[in-house]
């Protein structure tokens, strides 16, 4: 028989029609009246279905009596109307069979709550605890709203390259990519000679799709890339991983206010697609992780995101005499417990700040009038801060070589950049959205770690 998934199952009225379910098991109690109560999951919903198994099954002192939690099993049965409290179907089994076993002794899910650190060292199985499985499906329906956001708005998606030559944010923390024997590397004079390498040239794992998403957008109008990226920075923190998923749309004929309404729009969309598709899930986060999580969302969905720039934000910043490790002042990098008192204290909504000083920030923004700030533009979010980075993009030839040079970067590695400012330039913008840090938003998680399945970062690749 056809194997049925779980979530269609709950949903389902067929009372007695037979059914086929895979999956495995939760928990198992025998009853002294001689039959088994199974909790069977199959990754398909956080619930469980109930089995019931009657001593009269031909293996039932022999197979099922000995099934434990995590053995996988095949069941057939009739579905019916659950008589007890907390279930509206379950199923009477008519044949249940053990497929694989998951000795007791060394099993290492066992029916009581795991750390999330402990859970990190047995990333093979933790999706098969409640938030995991739960964490993977609104990864899984956020990628879907994501999509399904640009595709309605006519965005092209772009597949950018994930090995680089170039660097797209200005700094120096990326991975290199190679083919050489790292044992041998360097010659007399210490230097490696990157013409025998596979490119011929160095190459590095990306950290952004922006610039080639730049020029995609100067020829298809507006475009988004959603892939990997990659940054060696050595930050051991609750929101930076090595590896993560970011969306980068990039629109021409766009400028930063053009910018931020988009970014707007697409965080209040799919925060308003997981509370509308995510609802077992969202309610598991609401109940058991994030306090209020689901009124926090709701609010902004219907409240609009605060816009001040970066120098007004300094100003209230500057005000706070206590409580800050880092300090303020003009010139510095707003720090995350910054953003996060602005969004949690000062305004309890998102919050955008705007025009950054350029020293802080990538040789691409558009420089302003005042020759000081850049039309940069931050989305921050109560708990987590920083959610999205972007900016109008310098759009003049001149003044973008002029950057490129003060930030002593090579003009020659970025020609094929500075000509879409030679030929048909026009004003653009985009923004980079980081994904893990949005599922930790909507999820309440509060490290990075628990909202990736298999987290990279520093002195950690065992999985
Ligand atoms: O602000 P960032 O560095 O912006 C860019 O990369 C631009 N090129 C984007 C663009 O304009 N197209 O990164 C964008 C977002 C951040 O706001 C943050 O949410 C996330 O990416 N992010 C990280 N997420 C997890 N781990 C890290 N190490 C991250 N670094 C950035
Ligand atoms: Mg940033």
């Amino acid at each position: 028989m056809r194997r049925r998934k779980i979530a269609e199952l709950l949903e389902s009225a067929d009372f007695g029609s037979e059914v086929t379910i895979m999956g495995w098991v939760r928990t198992k109690r025998d009853s002294k009246g001689g039959f088994s109560f199974l909790e069977i999951n199959d990754g398909s919903t956080i619930k469980n279905i109930q089995v019931i198994a009657e001593d009269k099954l031909a293996n039932y002192t022999k197979e099922i009596l000995k099934l434990t939690t995590g053995c996988s099993v095949m069941v057939n049965g009739v579905l019916v109307e659950s008589p007890g409290k907390g279930q509206r179907v379950e199923i009477q089994g008519t044949d249940v069979k053990a497929i694989g076993w998951a000795d007791p002794d060394t099993y290492p899910l066992q029916k009581k709550k795991h750390s999330f650190e402990y859970l990190r060292t047995i990333a093979h199985l933790r999706p098969r605890t409640n938030t995991f499985g739960a964490v993977a499906r609104i990864r899984n329906a956020m990628t879907y709203a994501i999509h399904t956001f640009f595709q309605e708005r006519a965005f092209i998606y772009l597949h950018s390259p994930i090995i680089t030559g170039s660097n797209c944010e200005g700094a120096g923390d990326m991975f290199k990519v190679t083919t050489l024997d790292l044992q041998s590397l360097r010659n007399e004079d210490g230097e490696v000679d990157f013409r025998e390498d596979f490119f011929g040239k160095p190459a590095s794992l990306t950290v952004s799709g922006q610039l080639e998403a730049e020029v995609y957008a100067l020829a298809l109008g507006s475009v988004y890339t959603f892939g990997p990226t990659f940054r060696a920075e050595d930050s051991n923190t609750y929101r930076h991983l090595a590896e993560f998923w970011m969306v980068e749309p990039e629109m021409a004929f766009c400028d930063l206010k053009g910018n931020i309404d988009l970014a707007e729009e697409l965080v209040k969309s799919i925060l308003a697609y997981a509370l509308k598709n995510c609802k077992d899930d969202m309610g598991f986060f609401n109940r058991f992780v994030g306090k209020d999580l689901i009124a926090t969302i709701d609010d902004i969905i219907t409240s609009s995101f605060v816009r001040l720039t970066y120098t007004e934000a300094i100003k209230i910043l500057s005000k706070v005499t206590e409580g800050f490790e880092f300090p303020v002042e003009w010139g510095k990098d707003i720090q995350s417990e910054h953003e996060r008192y602005l969004c949690e204290v000062v305004f309890k909504r998102p919050v955008v700040v705007t025009d950054y000083p350029k020293e802080i920030k990538p040789f691409y923004m558009k420089v302003n009038k005042d020759g000081r700030t850049v039309k940069a533009m931050d989305v921050l979010l109560p708990d987590v801060g920083e959610i999205i980075g972007g900016s109008q993009r310098e759009d003049d030839y001149e003044t973008l070589l002029n950057r490129i040079k003060e930030m002593n970067l090579d003009p020659a590695d970025y020609w094929w950049y500075l000509d879409l400012r030679k030929y048909g330039t026009v004003v653009h913008s985009g923004f980079g959205l980081g994904f893990e840090r949005l599922i930790q938003f909507v999820t309440g998680l509060s490290n990075i770690r628990d909202v990736i399945p298999f987290p990279r970062t520093p002195k950690n690749l065992d999985f």
